[in-house]
């Protein structure tokens, strides 16, 4: 038996390992020649300490108060030397990767399809040539082929598959968009660094609010999927809002989880004016639907980032601290890693 362990570094690089039954994340990503910080590796100077707050294990008892305090405990927090997992887990390391001699994985891989669903959205599907995991929500940076130049795209397949797709806002003279339009066949190589971010989907607790805007839907049908396949059935309200008409895709997606996940509702908004949509304005707009549940709630907020810096600030006004809240802006040009801000 062996348990996947996600090492998620200070620099938004997730790395997995392999744990064996009975074996310490320390050793466990020493094998995989990842050097977690450590110093005794006995539980006495706290070196390696981080934080798990996804999956089960054991912390045993011989380490001591002044290397992990049972407050420090209680909020989730580990040390890699005396944890051992019982299920898989997700660990935060609190230093870049590099300082762990480790960084970003690449995979390859090929095209598989390219399909224009809207004028403004492209699905790129992806047959990898290795196994690629990541957790539902992350991202990867897809090199442009013919340049040098990256982009970061939030999976919207669920991890466990080599079948990897992604929903691409189709930006006009931008450089991902006008190979993917203008030259991209089936089987043409492409090449994945990832995954990274630390926008995923975390253990489902209470009702979880989604608030997606344009191709920022993506990380949420990774999600969507991953929820539905774990049997989850706690109430999960989305409200997907775009600029235009156009803009919306993906319905039949998102009306197949309304029927197959048991508690799932959604909701669609357009902002332009000359929309003919039932629902205008922004998200912010539609959130009398939305279960806040005086807080008792979960917040997953994905868009570019005027959005998300209005419903951050939809929050700050009414006065509403969600139990958890995670968000993700992107722009939809901009270069990889200076787009994706978890
Ligand atoms: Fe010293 Fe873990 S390495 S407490």
């Amino acid at each position: 038996m062996s348990y996947n362990i996600a090492l998620n570094f200070e620099d938004g690089v997730t790395r997995f390992v392999s744990c064996n039954e009975g074996e310490t994340v320390l050793d466990a990503a020493y094998r995989a020649q990842i050097n977690l910080p450590m110093d005794c590796s006995d539980g006495v100077c706290g070196t390696c300490k981080g934080a798990c707050h996804q999956g089960e294990f054991d912390m045993g008892e011989e380490y001591i108060d002044e290397a992990l305090t049972d407050e420090e405990a209680e909020q989730g927090m580990v040390l890699t030397c005396q944890m051992v997992p019982s299920s898989d887990c997700v660990v935060e390391v609190p230093v870049a990767s590099s300082m762990c001699k480790t960084g970003i994985a690449e995979v390859t891989g090929t095209v598989a399809e390219v399909n224009l669903i809207s004028p403004t959205s492209i699905e790129l599907k992806i047959a990898a040539n290795d196994d690629i995991a990541f957790l539902p929500g992350q991202y990867v940076n897809i090199q442009v082929p013919g340049s040098e130049e990256t982009r970061a795209y939030s999976f919207s397949s669920q991890p466990g598959s080599r079948e990897l797709s992604f929903l691409i806002r189709n930006v006009p003279g931008g450089l991902m968009s006008s190979w993917l339009v203008g030259k991209a066949r089936t089987g043409d190589e492409v090449t994945l660094a990832g995954p990274k971010g630390s926008f995923y989907l975390r253990p489902v607790e209470r009702p979880l609010l989604m608030l997606a805007g344009g191709t920022g839907l993506a990380p949420f049908l990774a999600m969507l999927e991953h929820m539905k396949t774990s049997g989850c059935e706690l109430p999960a309200h989305l409200i997907y809002g775009v600029t235009n008409d156009d803009d919306l895709v993906c319905l039949e997606i998102l009306d197949r989880f309304a029927e197959e996940l048991d508690n799932f509702s959604y909701v669609t908004c357009v902002s332009g004016e000359d929309s003919s949509h039932p629902r205008k304005g922004y998200v912010t707009q539609h959130m009398d639907e939305a279960p806040l549940d005086q807080g008792d709630v979960d917040v997953y907020l994905c868009g570019p980032p005027p959005m998300v810096d209005a419903v951050l600030g939809f929050f700050r006004e009414q006065g509403i601290k969600p139990n958890s809240f995670h968000y993700e802006k992107f722009a939809p040009s901009a270069p990889a890693d200076k787009e994706k801000v978890a």
